[in-house]
């Protein structure tokens, strides 16, 4: 049996783990959690450990906020003696974040006195552009793991341009799907959030976050006109992220009739939120993705996405760039005007998005065996 350190720090980590911690469990393994604290609030993280089902941590590094450096510093320094005192067989990181990097960091440099090793859920994903601290997270975890679970076909060329084996690398495909798919049906039946009952395909959700869409005045100022512009005939709903509210007060932003703000909503809150809309406007990574498991039109404010898959099953889209009000007006109109695409879980979905990467992480995880 396996021992596995699972490792995760902020949102969409937790959507990630959530497949693989049960599947370890189930199979046998000894599975402990560690929460690097990086997101604290309870509706970016308390409220996904309850809608996943996953237990209350065995270790809560308690991070916090900062800068880049301060945050990935404080994880090194409080996940390194958490590994040592667990001394496991793999550590398991996912995604793209900061604490991704840090955790895969400290156990690179533990590999050799100790044997562990690292795998990395959701390697070979790139967007190409090195402003995103998310690509250069992405890329310098891949390079410091051992076993590379990845999550698209295109990941095994990404993989391979940058040097790294491919003896590496076990095609898993996309373990948010599975995920997706456990709560989907139930969160049809719950009510609606405090934004109350909504048609269906009779409003859009909006979520933002970046820093490079909400850090800049002009620029956010200029997003939310293109969404007022929206609001005045389809009700927007937004789950704002601290960091984008922060924003919006800092700079003098107000908020356009026609658009309903709202606390950051936990994973089946919002999968029925989206399930129910008639456009996504979004510059998350995950929400590109859970809109074409479920047939909804996507606007993606960003300049290049890392999964273009969604792009190819027709359902996202990206604004023209750089974005403006007129710009996300256009793109918006023209989501709406296309409705609902794209493949459907039995037949079109891409591959590996079928509700099963889990199996094949701890597949892959069984047969590279133990230290
Ligand atoms: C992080 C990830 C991003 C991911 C996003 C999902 C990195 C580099 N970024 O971005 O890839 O898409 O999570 O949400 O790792 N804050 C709170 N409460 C919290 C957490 C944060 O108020 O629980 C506020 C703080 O002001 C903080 C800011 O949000 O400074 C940003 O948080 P941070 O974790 O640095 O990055 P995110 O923007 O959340």
């Amino acid at each position: 049996m396996l021992k596995v350190l699972v490792v995760a720090g902020a949102r969409p980590n937790f959507i990630k783990i959530a497949p693989i911690y049960h599947e370890l469990i189930r199979r046998g393994h000894t599975a402990r959690l560690v929460h690097t604290g990086q997101h604290y609030d309870a509706s970016l993280s308390h409220t996904f450990f309850a809608d996943l089902k996953l237990p209350k941590p065995a270790h809560a590094l308690e991070v916090g906020s900062g800068s880049h450096a301060e945050q990935t510093a404080r994880v090194m320094e409080r996940f390194d003696p958490v590994l040592l005192a667990e001394d496991p067989d793999w550590v398991v990181v996912v995604g793209d974040v900061n604490s991704t990097l840090a955790a895969a960091l400290v156990t690179a440099k533990r590999r050799s006195e100790s044997g562990v090793r690292i795998a990395h859920v959701e390697a070979g994903l790139r967007s190409g552009d090195w402003a995103m601290p998310e690509e250069v997270n992405r890329v310098l975890t891949d390079r410091l793991s051992d076993l590379l679970l990845t999550h698209s076909p295109e990941s095994a060329g990404h993989l391979a341009r940058e040097g790294i084996e491919s003896e590496r690398a076990v095609f898993v495909g996309n373990v948010m799907m599975d995920s997706l798919f456990a709560v989907n049906d139930q969160a049809r039946d719950d009510q609606p959030g405090p934004w109350g009952t909504l048609p269906p395909r009779g409003y859009g959700v909006v979520t933002l976050h970046r820093p490079s869409n909400v850090d800049t005045p002009a620029l956010l100022t200029a997003l939310v006109a293109g969404l007022g512009s929206h609001a005045e005939h389809l009700p927007l709903v937004w789950p704002i992220h601290p960091r984008t509210r922060k924003s919006m007060e800092r700079f003098g932003i107000a908020i356009p009739t026609g658009i309903t703000m709202a606390e950051p909503q936990g994973y089946r809150a919002m999968v029925k939120l989206v399930g129910g809309a008639a456009v996504v406007i979004t510059d998350s990574g995950g929400l590109q993705e859970e809109t074409t498991a479920i047939g909804i039109p996507c606007v993606t404010v960003r300049e290049s996405t890392e999964r273009p898959v969604t792009v190819e099953v027709g359902t996202n889209r990206l604004v023209p760039w750089p974005p403006t009000s007129h710009g996300l007006r256009s793109a918006v109109l023209e989501a709406i005007e296309q409705g609902p695409t794209g493949g459907s879980r039995e037949s079109g979905l891409p591959e590996g998005w079928d509700g099963r990467a889990a199996f094949r992480i701890v597949d892959a995880l069984e047969r590279a065996g133990k230290r």
